[in-house]
């Protein structure tokens, strides 16, 4: 079986005012029905996956189980972390977990903020990953660029993607996170594809990894899941273990130095939500890109996004064009959409105030 492990423990400020420090956006109905956490949830289970393993910290842990149960998802279990320390250990702690549990799973680590809107194409591009994985592969899922991105990750193959169809394929490298000039050189080239943030790979082949790349972690994240305290369903990581570990990505920590790398290209839809400028190309739009959720009215628009999170709170625009509009109860967010990315200033401007 495949346990999912689901990352849970960012925040998104870039979402503000829907995406808050005590709500982020994975918990939040962004995009259809369920909430980004529960979709990312229900993608993977049945079939061959098994309950997941949900790895959050405490301000969550009873969202998560709220939403789970609403989801009609039973959790493997939940670990606490005292506070986060980044990818690697979270990833590390969920390794070290199953290693008692369950030492022949296949981990596949997914965030629990992204969207994949068909999720068989992604069932199917994990289950091309397996062989791979189960022969010790630490496995990753590529999606071709698009633009000179400096916030992801850059998968350089060691061999022509041919039709792009989702079979594994050797990497030469792993690039967490380049800068600018460099991201244009790796979109030029054509040989690299972005790392969705997804892995697949057996608890052998992760701890073995973080052992020859990272092993100043494993000790005090060992000792955080060893003397966790269980509590009412949850494991409390223990805090003064958990303080010894480096914070961390599992990109940084493992990813970049790893030499037993695979991908499988998925090209059937994926985003992370990075700004509302990604929420409003995901969104359902009229023949004019107009998107509104419920309770919000375009008249005469084009290319905006308008959004009321609250029943009581009528959202209308007249005339727009290129605006980004987000109402919540408490804080209203009006923007022009090609300064998506500049909302997290809001963020930091508003914690000045106050
Ligand atoms: N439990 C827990 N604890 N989860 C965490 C923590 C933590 O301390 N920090 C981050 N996460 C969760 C986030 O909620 C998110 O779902 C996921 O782990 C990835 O963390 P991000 O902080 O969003 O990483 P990123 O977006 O900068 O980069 C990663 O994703 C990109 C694709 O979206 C990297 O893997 C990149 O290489 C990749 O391209
Ligand atoms: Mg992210």
């Amino acid at each position: 079986t495949i346990t999912p492990v689901l990352l849970c423990g960012g925040s998104g400020t870039r979402l503000w005012p829907l995406s808050r420090k005590s709500y982020p956006k994975q918990f939040s109905r962004l995009i259809g029905e369920k909430s980004l956490f529960q979709a990312s949830a229900a993608r993977l289970s049945g079939h061959e996956y098994g309950p997941p393993l949900v790895i959050t910290n405490s301000d969550f842990r009873f969202i998560v189980t709220e939403q789970l149960a609403e989801a009609g998802i039973d959790p493997g279990a939940i670990l606490i972390e005292p506070e986060g320390r980044n990818t690697a250990p979270a990833v590390l702690a969920a390794a070290l977990w199953l290693e008692r549990q369950d030492p022949d799973a296949l981990m596949l680590v997914a965030p629990s903020d992204h969207v994949v809107p068909d999720p068989d194409a992604f069932r199917a591009a994990v289950e091309a990953g397996t062989p791979a994985a189960q022969a010790g592969q630490l496995v990753t899922f590529g999606i071709k660029p698009t633009h000179a991105e400096t916030g992801y990750g850059y998968l350089e193959l060691a061999e022509d993607p041919g039709s792009f169809a989702a079979k594994p394929l050797t990497l030469s490298r792993f690039v967490e996170k380049p800068d600018a000039s460099r991201a244009a050189e790796m979109l030029a080239a054509g040989t690299f594809l972005w790392n969705a943030g997804i892995f697949l790979f057996s608890v052998d082949a992760i701890l073995t990894a973080f052992k020859t790349h990272a092993p100043a972690l494993i000790a005090p994240v060992r000792a955080a899941v060893a003397q966790g305290k269980p509590d009412l369903g949850f494991l409390r990581l223990d805090p003064g273990s958990w303080t010894g570990a480096e914070d961390i990505s599992i990109d940084y920590a493992v990813m970049e130095h790893a030499d037993n790398l695979s991908v499988v290209p998925f090209a059937a839809g994926w985003s992370d939500l990075g700004g509302w400028d990604a929420v409003w190309r995901e969104t359902e739009q009229d023949a004019q890109g107009v998107a509104t959720s419920v309770n919000a009215t375009a008249i005469d628009c084009v290319e905006t996004l308008l959004r009321s999170e609250d029943d009581r709170l009528e959202v209308v625009g007249i005339g727009l064009k290129n605006i980004i509009a987000v109402a919540m109860p408490d804080a209203v967010l009006v923007a022009d959409s090609s300064r998506a990315q500049d909302v997290k200033l809001a963020v930091t401007a508003l914690k000045e105030k106050n």
